[in-house]
């Protein structure tokens, strides 16, 4: 059975896929930033499914580890998932540094950093699937959120770039762009139930869009259709519009 590496495995979307792909007798790799907090779904995911599972420790933000930290994998995952994700605080990000470029650095060059490496195993070995949990908010930059917007939307050229190099070596690569999920990253905010997806059906719809091998996933489906609307609206309508 192939191997998941989950990136940022502590989160509640990373939760809901390891418990899908554990379900379907993949082994998992569990990789975050505090690797004691995953052993209770570790040892849960053993018990539950009888599949093999790993903890490893991960931060996004030290690229000089992500070399070695991969190398130290047990085996060469054959499925890695980008899961980690950083929406911060716009305002304060406006007016301090620090909390703009850990925005950047979380949501895009800490992606880019670990899946370059991921990449070249792949691509080496000629097969595997690379998974990258961006967001429609990459689609148009909003007064509200432009910071973690503009990392997603890098992160989504990038995942594009990587999918066209990629296909010439037998890898596949997808892009997630979920809407609203209700999740520890959205509680604070007031989301509308209707449009808001649960962690378990992000993660059945991106199981399934990696088996088709699907390139580009809206989750919710009609996300895809919101997002095309709101791309077409007119720049001189778009800009008086508090968003
Ligand atoms: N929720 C939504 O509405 C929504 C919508 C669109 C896209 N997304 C994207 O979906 C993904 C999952 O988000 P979520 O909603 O499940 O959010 P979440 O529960 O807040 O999870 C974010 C995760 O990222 C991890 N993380 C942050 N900085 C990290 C770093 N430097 N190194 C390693 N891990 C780091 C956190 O780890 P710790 O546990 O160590 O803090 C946490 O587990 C993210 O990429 C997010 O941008 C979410």
């Amino acid at each position: 059975m192939p191997t998941v590496l989950i990136l940022g495995a502590g989160s509640d979307m990373a939760v809901a896929l390891a418990r899908r792909y554990a379900a379907a007798g993949h082994t998992i790799q569990l990789a975050a930033r505090n690797p004691q907090q995953l052993r209770p779904l570790e040892q849960d995911l053993r018990i539950r499914h009888r599949i093999a599972a790993t903890v490893h420790a991960f931060d996004a933000l030290n690229f000089e580890s992500h070399a070695a930290f991969y190398q130290s994998l047990p085996t060469p995952p054959d499925i890695v998932i980008c899961v980690f994700g950083y929406l911060g605080d716009q305002e304060k990000g406006q007016q301090d540094w620090n909390e703009a470029s850990r925005i950047i650095n979380t949501n895009y060059t800490g992606a880019v950093s670990i899946l370059n490496i991921a990449a070249e195993s792949m691509a080496a070995r000629g097969t595997g699937t690379i998974i990258g949990i961006s967001s429609v908010a990459g689609d148009r930059g909003r007064m509200s959120n432009y910071l973690y917007g503009s990392a997603k939307a890098g992160f989504t050229a990038y995942l594009s770039g990587l999918r066209n190099r990629l296909w010439h070596s037998g890898v596949h690569v997808m892009t997630v762009e979920p809407g609203f999920v209700a999740t520890q990253m959205t509680e604070h905010l007031t989301l509308p139930p209707l449009l808001t997806a649960q962690p378990a059906e992000v993660a059945e719809d991106i199981f399934k869009a990696a088996e088709n091998k699907k390139n580009v996933l809206y989750t919710k489906w009609f996300w895809r259709y919101i997002m095309t609307i709101i791309r077409n609206i007119p720049e001189p309508i778009f800009k008086k519009k508090k968003l």
